[in-house]
């Protein structure tokens, strides 16, 4: 191994990403293992973390990874069910109880290496059911918590053993409200572990360019350039090891992209030089007779693939893609069982699974230059490597594009009788806040409880803060079955009547989709936000709104870390103003609404 590492094991998705891109920032290499993975997994590695979990440690549940981990002469820490994990096995004791969630202050009870240049009293967070309520002979207590002003202490928050180099957190270094979580996962991996920080993006490309030159040797490389971060990053990379002279660009139009998105991508790759061997398809057409006549979520999602694969393959055949190394800009969480979002990944999976791709990939020609980067490492080298600013820094966009964005239907799917029927429990909900609500009558997806759903959105309509918006949606959520999300109107008056009209994917309708989606982004920009905002997905409905229109607008500006979980974002309200003129103004749109919906229960797109 060229650089010194750490091995983090992945007992529950989400954390074990988190706590590897916090171990790299150190500047040290940190990779994700199985708990099943056998000891050869480790080899080369000076340390390793335990992650969390949301099984319980005191019913079990969970046990059976290769403990034989433990053996190794390396230093271990655990977080949460990690720690409990490694009090178990030395002995100490688990119970199901003494539950903490938020903030809670760690005391310290001595100075230790875990903690140097901290203070003795810092702020950690919990969020746990199960404790650690004795240690096994070998460890000390380090610290303990307490939770609230008057909180009883937390026993064995810290625990650790310096004669076996084996340590424990009850709480979560690894997320931003523990203040100094970095400080501590550093003295971890570079003082207790003994690790070298040259884990560098300098150092990367240096590698990586030798590397990649000794696999291409004197042939060229192939990408599909989707404008997209992780692509253009790779381009730029594999530019710089091999010229632009040696690598073919393909992008293609699906028609289902942004206002002038594919110009745009186009100058981009001619600013950066990379236009020697650049190809663009106008695909769209091709993409728009597949669509015809499709309303259901998946039969759209489906054509959008099936026709992509069609086109890249009678292009690539075209462009004499066998003759080449194909690249792609897969990154690190793509390439381990958890990274991502199940559906994004399948969505991805299924671009990867061309069948053109799958021989290059038997025959040993994908060149993946990315494949050990996170996004946030990605986005430092794009920056590193002069890519512009505002495309490193844009929003997530879905493979399918405003394929996901606009909704169609056969205009039957009134519910009349099932919405009159919820309709006083939705005005129930809302009374205590002085707003008015009207159930619509169609349908987006969800997910509860890790299941999707398939439910109505209410539309409320009245002047409140944000807090109480968000409140008496979480009331509706509780009290009103059949209900998914929450709109908050940005029209004059409660509209009485809302009338599906029967409408699929045309160019007409996307046309107006890119129009509005346009205003919101240009929207986010003049008033400096765009940065803060995750991602802000614009989708129309087919809806007639008292009589008058038929495209009905939602805006849906949220905040998120990575995509698993979003809350709404709060937006200026003159910038809500301005969208009110402008998109309300656009000929075809009956009405404009601003989605309050958190994940769970809504998901972040629509379909
Ligand atoms: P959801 O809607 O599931 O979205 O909350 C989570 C993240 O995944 C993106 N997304 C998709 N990406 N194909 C993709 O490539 C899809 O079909 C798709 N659906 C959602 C979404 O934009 C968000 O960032």
């Amino acid at each position: 191994m060229q650089h010194d590492a750490i091995a983090v094991i992945d007992f529950g998705g989400q954390y074990a990403h988190l706590i590897a891109t916090k171990v790299r920032r150190s500047r040290v290499l940190a990779e994700i293992r199985q708990p099943e993975d056998p000891l050869e997994a480790y080899a080369g590695f000076k340390g390793i973390i335990l992650s969390g979990s949301p099984s319980l440690a005191s019913f079990g549940e969970d046990s059976d990874y290769n403990k034989a981990i433990y053996d190794l002469d390396i230093p271990i820490l655990g977080f949460c069910f990690g720690h409990q994990e490694m009090a178990k096995h030395y002995g100490g004791t688990v119970v199901n109880g003494a539950q903490e969630w938020g903030r809670a202050d760690l005391h310290l009870a001595r100075e230790h290496a875990l903690f140097a240049g901290l203070g003795p009293v810092e702020q950690v967070w919990m969020s746990h059911f199960d404790s650690v309520t004795a240690v096994g002979p070998e460890f000390e207590e380090l610290g303990h918590t307490i939770l609230g002003r008057d909180g009883a202490p937390h026993r064995f928050a810290a625990i650790g053993s310096d004669k076996l180099r084996r340590y424990g957190f009850q709480f979560h270094p690894e997320v931003d409200d523990t203040l100094n979580g970095d400080r501590m996962i550093a003295n971890f991996v570079l003082d207790i572990c003994g690790c070298s920080p040259t884990w560098t993006m300098d150092n990367y490309v240096q590698e990586e360019v030798a590397k990649i030159r000794d696999q291409v040797g004197d042939r060229s490389v192939f990408l599909l350039a989707s404008g997209g971060v992780d692509s253009t990053v790779a381009a730029r990379l594999l530019a710089e090891a091999l010229g632009p002279e040696r690598l073919n660009l393909l992008h293609v139009d699906n028609g289902l992209m942004r206002k002038d998105e594919s110009a745009a991508v186009v100058e981009m790759f001619k600013e950066m030089g990379l236009d020697a061997n650049f190809h663009f398809i106008d695909a769209s057409d091709t993409f728009l007779a597949a669509l015809a006549g499709k309303i259901e979520p998946e039969a759209k999602r489906r054509a959008i693939g099936d026709t992509f694969i069609e086109v890249f393959e009678s292009e690539a055949k075209r462009l004499g893609i066998e003759d080449h190394l194909l690249g792609q800009g897969t990154i690190y969480p793509d390439t381990i069982e958890t990274g991502g979002t199940k559906r994004a990944d399948t969505i991805k999976t299924h671009h990867n699974r061309v069948p053109i791709i799958e021989e290059m990939i038997a025959a040993g020609k994908v060149i993946e230059p990315l494949a050990e980067l996170y996004k946030v490492e990605v986005r430092e080298l794009g920056e590193m490597l002069g890519i512009a600013h505002d495309m490193i820094w844009r929003h997530p966009f879905p493979g399918p594009g405003l394929g996901v964005r606009l909704l169609c239907s056969d205009g039957q799917d009134a519910d009349e009788a099932a919405l009159a029927a919820i309709a006083p429990a939705v005005d129930a909900a809302l009374d205590a806040y002085g707003l008015a609500g009207a159930p619509l009558p169609f349908k987006s997806v969800g997910v509860k409880a890790d299941l999707r759903s398939y439910e109505h959105p209410v539309l409320i309509h009245g002047q409140a803060g944000w807090d109480d918006l968000a409140e008496a949606s979480g009331r509706i959520f509780k009290t009103v079955g059949g209900i998914n999300r929450t709109l908050w109107n940005l029209g004059g008056a409660l509209p009485t009547r809302f009338v599906p009209l029967a409408a699929t994917m045309t160019r007409d309708r996307l046309d107006l989709l890119r129009e509005c989606d346009h205003l919101m982004m240009e929207g986010l920009r003049r008033h400096g936000i765009y940065g803060e905002i995750w991602q802000c997905p614009t989708v129309l409905v087919p809806l007639a709104v008292d009589g008058c229109g038929r495209e009905f607008c939602i805006l849906r500006p949220i905040h998120s870390e990575r995509a698993m979980t979003a809350t709404a974002a709060r937006l200026p309200l003159e910038l809500l103003d301005e969208l009110r003129q402008s998109i309300l103004a656009l000929p075809g749109i009956s009405g404009l609404a601003y989605d309050l919906t958190s994940k769970p229960p809504g998901t972040i797109e629509w379909e």
